[in-house]
């Protein structure tokens, strides 16, 4: 009903943001319904959970801090990854001193609300302490010490949070946007250390926790770039590590998608093509960016983004869903007013599934209306866990 009357209005509208209507805020509000996993309840985590689904987000301290949006968090979603606080450069931002606070929130509000945790990210090229790249760059930090600096570092996150992360995201993004693609040399860590610190990664991640699923996570790598070179590098080397028993459990296409570009076809083969190695699949950071009027109001600058928007979200999620093996479908963030999407793609934004005023837009509805189909409809969606965690 809601998504028919969005329709009849979106198709001459020149405000595409009908929903944020006070009738419609009202409305909405009876979308958000209670915690508890409870049949019938029409949450995007309940009706996720009937189909053996986690559905996530990404979190920043401002949502656990501002009650409204914690409420949000609380009711829709069952699995929480913190934005930037596992990242290195948060935790440890002088050599040895450590900063857990915006992390320990996030998994004590988590288990309060019987969420599960996917840590971000252990090893990766962005967002590391300013103490670890100047001592690489200055020669005060040699590669073997870098190596073992990694070591530690991993060692100490990953124990600090044993048997609390469900999913870790153990290495991300180290795969070259090319054709032919794969690990690309210039990356700080395969520059510094060589290709073995990715195994190394896991090995080390799974002797500090044997029950976390660790993941490599990356984006563009379920045809998103159009000609699945990506795709077909990553499937080769998850091969290939298996073969020598690196302890991967899954991969993780973050799902960074833009109206401008329209929907990868093989996204649900690609997906398969990685679960039938005996991995895991996910959905880590899911957005749809468009071209909007400003950063504030976010209003897309052409109405058929307001169709667009929320159809790639759909067709994500049905791509998940169509894929036993995918254990869950995260967001990056979920709503407009906090996304990373206005401050790092010049023009855009609408990416997530919230408004700025913190009320549902369409993409909600529509991914309501597939996790419910997928319950009830035909065919049903089989399959799906969580992956033997905590058992
Ligand atoms: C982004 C965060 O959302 C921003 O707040 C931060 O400034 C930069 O990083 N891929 C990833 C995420 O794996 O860690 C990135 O998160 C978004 C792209």
């Amino acid at each position: 009903m809601r998504r028919r009357t969005f329709l009849a209005m979106g198709a001459g509208a020149v405000a595409p943001l009908v929903l944020t209507a006070p009738a419609d805020a009202a409305a909405a509000q009876s979308h958000t319904t209670p915690a508890a996993d409870s049949a019938g309840s029409d949450s995007l985590r309940d009706l996720a959970a009937r189909i053996g689904l986690r559905f996530g987000t990404a979190v920043i301290p401002t949502d656990l801090d501002t009650p409204s949006y914690a409420a949000v968090l609380a009711d829709q979603f069952s699995v929480v990854t913190p934005g930037n606080a596992m990242k290195w450069g948060s935790v440890e931002p002088t050599q040895g001193q450590f900063d857990w606070s915006d992390a320990d929130a996030l998994v004590a509000f988590a288990e309060r609300n019987g969420q599960l945790v996917r840590g971000h990210t252990l090893l990766w090229h962005n967002q590391l302490p300013d103490w670890l790249t100047t001592g690489v760059q200055n020669g005060t930090i040699s590669a073997g010490e870098l190596a073992s600096l990694l070591k530690q570092h991993i060692f100490t996150e990953v124990t600090r949070y044993r048997g609390r992360i469900w999913q870790w995201d153990v290495a991300n993004e180290f795969f070259l946007d090319a054709n032919p693609s794969g690990i690309d040399p210039n990356n700080f860590w395969i520059a510094n250390c060589g290709t073995e610190i990715i195994a190394d990664a896991f090995r080390w991640a799974h002797e500090a926790d044997p029950h976390a699923l660790l993941f490599f996570n990356d984006y563009n790598i379920a045809g998103e770039d159009g000609t699945n070179a990506k795709s077909d590098a990553v499937y080769a080397w998850l091969r290939q590590m298996l073969a020598q028993g690196v302890p991967i459990h899954g991969v993780g296409d973050q799902g960074h998608l833009d109206t401008q570009y329209g929907f990868p076809t093989q996204m649900a083969a690609d997906l398969q093509r990685y679960a039938d190695l005996g991995l895991k699949v996910a959905i880590t950071e899911a957005d749809v960016r468009t071209f909007v009027d400003g950063p504030t109001t976010q209003v897309p600058t052409d109405h058929l983004a307001t169709f667009a928007q929320p159809y790639e979200f759909s067709q994500m999620l049905k791509a998940a869903l169509a894929v036993p093996e995918c254990i869950s479908f995260t967001c990056w963030g979920f709503c407009d007013a906090d996304s990373w999407i206005p401050g790092f793609f010049t023009g855009q934004g609408y990416g997530t599934i919230y408004d700025v005023n913190l009320q549902p837009k369409p993409a909600f509805y529509d991914l309501q209306q597939d996790l419910r189909l997928a319950a009830e409809g035909a065919p049903h969606r089989v399959g799906g866990s969580n992956g033997g965690f905590g058992s």
